[in-house]
């Protein structure tokens, strides 16, 4: 059996295989309400045979939105539009959820209509907050406001109250987003955080807001399901935290008793020169936080390979395989996966109304 198609079992969450659909941003809500756009894109790549499937960035609250297009969990009516995709993605795989605060990348344009800051003085605009003042450049040139402490307390509680509106909703895996330059991972980041306060500075008060929220959504998140966190943990930059910095970060969010970690970039900075990329580039990464913190481990990038694939897990880089643009070209890239890798029976990684008419072709 290849490593690939070995069941994965976190807290009372059995996966049938290491396959994950990384979350992915439709821009396709109404006021965060997600409708039937996503329940054909997740419930179809469940479909596809993908043990985990976990919903895009879906903001906490409304100013924590990348774009007017994000989904949402900061009120009722959003939940329960998300029951029923959970429901169907739960008929054939796990369903789960990220939810995010987007600080100072937030109030966006959808990346097909520009990807850039909307113009302050678009009514789609919104005052983003952030760490500090400081813009992240580039297609985002708009300074957030820096929180106050009122602000900061309020934010970990909409990550809290959206974490109990995902366990409502019927999502039994919960990401937090803390990386790619978004809020969570603006506060860790020398680059962003620029702060006096508790919350800025040494290593301690950057991890700050990111340690506070772990705890705070652990309170209200069941022990029976995994709480994940995806970090940023280099910007491949010399203004980054390095990595030995964010490995100590993982250890505690392992002490606060976070179940496994979804190993990612940064993108702090426009400036991202440094990234090695190449197939797998991230997984060496994930290796060394894996051993280093000894928890359960998710790694995406660049992995778009069966045997690629299978070897990252059968060689202990990480537990869990996050893939985005495969899934996209590709739904049933799992089923592809399994007739790849030689597995007996391959059409089985597809419900039978597929997997009948598949037989031994
Ligand atoms: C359309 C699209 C939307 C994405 N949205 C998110 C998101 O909501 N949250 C996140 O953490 N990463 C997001 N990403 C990044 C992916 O999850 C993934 O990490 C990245 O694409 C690298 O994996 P890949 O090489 O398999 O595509 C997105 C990527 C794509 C292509």
């Amino acid at each position: 059996m290849p490593s690939l198609f070995s069941e994965f079992r976190l807290k009372d969450i059995a996966l049938k295989n290491r396959i994950a659909v990384s979350p992915m941003c439709q821009y396709s809500a109404q006021d965060g309400v997600p409708e039937t756009w996503h329940l054909v894109h997740l419930g179809g790549r469940a479909v596809g045979g993908a043990s985990l499937v976990i919903a895009e960035a879906t903001a906490v609250s409304p100013e924590g939105r990348i774009s007017p297009g994000d989904t949402g969990l900061w009120n009722d009516a959003q939940a329960q539009a998300w029951a029923p995709i959970a429901a169907f993605v739960k008929r054939y795989a796990v369903p789960g959820i990220q939810i995010a605060h987007a600080g100072r990348k937030a109030s966006a344009n959808r990346p097909w209509e520009g990807d850039d800051h909307i113009p302050a003085d678009d009514p789609r605009a919104w005052q983003t907050i952030g760490p500090s003042p400081l813009a992240f450049g580039a297609n985002l040139p708009r300074a957030p406001r820096e929180m106050t402490k009122d602000d900061i307390a309020r934010v970990r509680g909409d990550f809290v109250s959206a974490a109990k509106r995902a366990l409502n909703a019927g999502f039994e895996w919960l990401e937090l987003h803390f990386a790619h330059g978004y809020l969570a991972q603006s506060f860790f980041s020398p680059i962003a955080n620029r702060r006096t306060d508790e919350y800025g500075g040494s290593f301690e008060n950057r991890s700050r807001f990111l340690t506070e929220t772990v705890a705070a959504v652990r309170k209200v998140w069941p022990e029976r399901y995994p709480l994940t966190a995806r970090l940023g943990v280099s910007d491949f930059n010399d203004e980054s935290q390095p990595l030995e910095e964010s490995i100590e970060l993982i250890r505690r969010f392992k002490t606060l008793g976070l179940d496994l970690i979804d190993v990612s970039i940064g993108f702090n900075t426009p400036d991202v020169r440094g990234v090695p990329w190449g197939p797998a580039f991230m997984a060496p990464i994930a290796e060394r936080v894996r051993r280093e913190v000894d928890l359960p481990t998710a790694v995406g990038w660049l992995i778009n390979e069966p045997a690629q694939a299978d070897a990252i897990v059968r060689d202990g880089q990480a537990d869990l395989i996050m893939l985005a643009h495969a899934e996209l070209s590709d739904p049933h890239w799992p089923y592809r996966a399994a007739k790849s890798l030689g597995i007996a029976k391959p059409q089985d990684a597809l419900p039978p109304q597929y997997a009948h008419w598949l037989k031994g072709r």
